[in-house]
C-alpha cells in the first residue's frame, strides 16, 4: 500500500469516501523514504489507517474484516532481479505472502479480492491485442510468480469460495513510479545529465498505462458482479521506447544520450493488451495517453529528491 500503483489506489479510495487500511512492510527493494512520501497525504485522513506488517510472516486475523473489499497489491516486482540470487524473495512475497493473505480470507472472507498479476505472465506472444484466454508464457522467474499466484488465488476460490479477480496490469507509469523502472530511470538520468541506460535497441513495445487508469479498473473490480474473472488492464495504444525517448526529449528540451546495453533476459519483444472484457465487463476505458501521463510523471519527479 506503500508503493507506486498501492498509495494512488488508497488515495481514490479515500477520495470515494471509503475507510482504508493499508499495509506494508516498507521492503528495502528501493527505499523507505520514497514509501514514506507515497503516504504522506494519507496519513493526513482520518479514514486511513496504516499497518506495517510483512504479509509473509506477520498474524493477519486483525488485518482482515468480513466482507472488507481486499487489493493484494503488495509484491516483489522487477524481471531483472528475479533471475540470481534474489529469486527467494520473489517466492517468499509473491507467494508465501499471497498464501497467508488467502489462509486469513478463510477465516473472514472479504466480499472482494482483487490481485494483482501482470503481463509478464503472458510473455511473447502473437502480434496484435493479447486476449486473456492466450496461453501464459511467462519469460522470467517474477512473470512465473506472478501466474502462480493467479492460480493459487484461483485454487483457493474454487476451494473455498472465495470472490476473487485477477488483473494483469500492462507497464504502469505516472507519478511516483517506481524507481527501477525505465521512465523513472530515463527521467533521472535527464535531469542529472548523465546518458540514460536502455537495454535492447529501442524498438521493443510496450502497452503503457497511466496509473490512475489502472486504479479504476482495480476499483471496477472490486465493485462490478465480477468475481471469479481475469481482465487485462492495459493503455491500448502501444508505443516504442523509442517514441518514450522522443517524448522526453520534447518535454526536457534537451537531447537524451543512450547508453546502449543488450536486451534484458525475460523480456517480451511486445506487450499489448486486449481491453475489450474489461471494456464490457468493468467499464474500463484508459484516458490519459503517454504523451500526458509521461509530462505529469516529469512534473511530478522535478519535485523528488534527486537519487544519486
Ligand atoms: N508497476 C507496474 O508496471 C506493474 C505491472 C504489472 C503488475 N504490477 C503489480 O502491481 C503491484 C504493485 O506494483 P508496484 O509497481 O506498485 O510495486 P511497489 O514495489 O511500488 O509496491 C509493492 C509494495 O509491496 C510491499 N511489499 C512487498 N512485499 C511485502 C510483504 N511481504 N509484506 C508487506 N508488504 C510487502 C513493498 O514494500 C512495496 O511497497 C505488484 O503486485 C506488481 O507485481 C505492477
Amino acid at each position: 500500500m506503500a508503493g507506486f500503483i498501492g498509495s494512488h489506489l488508497a488515495e481514490r479510495l479515500i477520495q470515494m469516501g471509503r475507510h482504508v487500511v493499508g499495509v506494508d512492510d516498507f521492503d528495502d527493494y528501493y527505499i523507505r523514504a520514497t514509501k514514506e512520501r507515497n503516504l504522506l497525504t494519507l496519513r493526513r485522513d482520518g479514514r486511513f489507517k496504516f499497518v506495517e506488517a510483512d504479509l509473509a510472516a506477520s498474524d493477519l486475523s486483525h488485518l482482515i474484516i468480513t466482507n472488507c473489499r481486499l487489493f493484494h497489491l503488495a509484491a516483489q516486482p522487477g524481471v531483472r532481479g528475479s533471475w540470481g540470487p534474489q529469486f527467494d524473495r520473489y517466492v517468499r512475497n509473491n507467494l508465501l505472502a499471497t498464501q497467508r493473505i488467502l489462509e486469513a480470507c478463510l477465516r473472514s472472507p472479504p466480499s472482494r479480492i482483487v490481485y494483482a498479476s501482470s503481463s509478464s505472465i503472458y510473455g511473447d506472444q502473437p502480434p496484435g491485442p493479447c486476449p486473456e484466454n492466450a496461453n501464459p508464457n511467462p519469460l522470467s522467474p517474477y512473470g512465473m510468480t506472478k501466474l502462480a499466484g493467479e492460480h493459487l488465488v484461483r485454487t483457493y476460490s474454487k476451494g473455498y469460495g472465495l470472490p476473487a479477480v485477477a488483473l494483469r496490469f500492462f507497464t504502469v507509469f505516472g507519478p511516483r513510479q517506481r524507481p527501477d523502472m525505465a521512465f523513472n530511470r530515463f527521467i533521472q538520468a535527464i535531469r542529472t545529465h548523465r546518458p540514460l541506460t536502455l537495454f535492447g535497441d529501442g524498438r521493443q513495445t510496450r502497452d503503457f498505462t497511466y496509473v490512475d487508469d489502472i486504479v479504476s479498473g482495480i476499483v471496477a473490480a472490486a465493485e462490478e458482479e465480477v468475481a471469479g474473472e481475469t481482465f487485462n488492464l492495459g493503455g491500448g495504444s502501444p508505443a516504442t521506447v523509442l517514441d518514450v525517448l522522443k517524448l522526453l526529449e520534447k518535454l526536457s528540451g534537451r537531447s537524451v544520450e543512450i547508453e546502449a546495453h543488450p536486451p534484458g533476459v525475460g523480456e517480451p519483444r511486445a506487450t499489448w493488451a486486449d481491453t475489450t472484457r474489461a471494456r464490457t465487463r468493468l467499464h474500463y476505458r484508459p484516458n490519459v495517453s503517454l504523451a500526458e501521463g509521461l509530462r505529469r510523471q516529469w512534473e511530478w519527479q522535478s519535485t523528488e529528491p534527486l537519487a544519486s
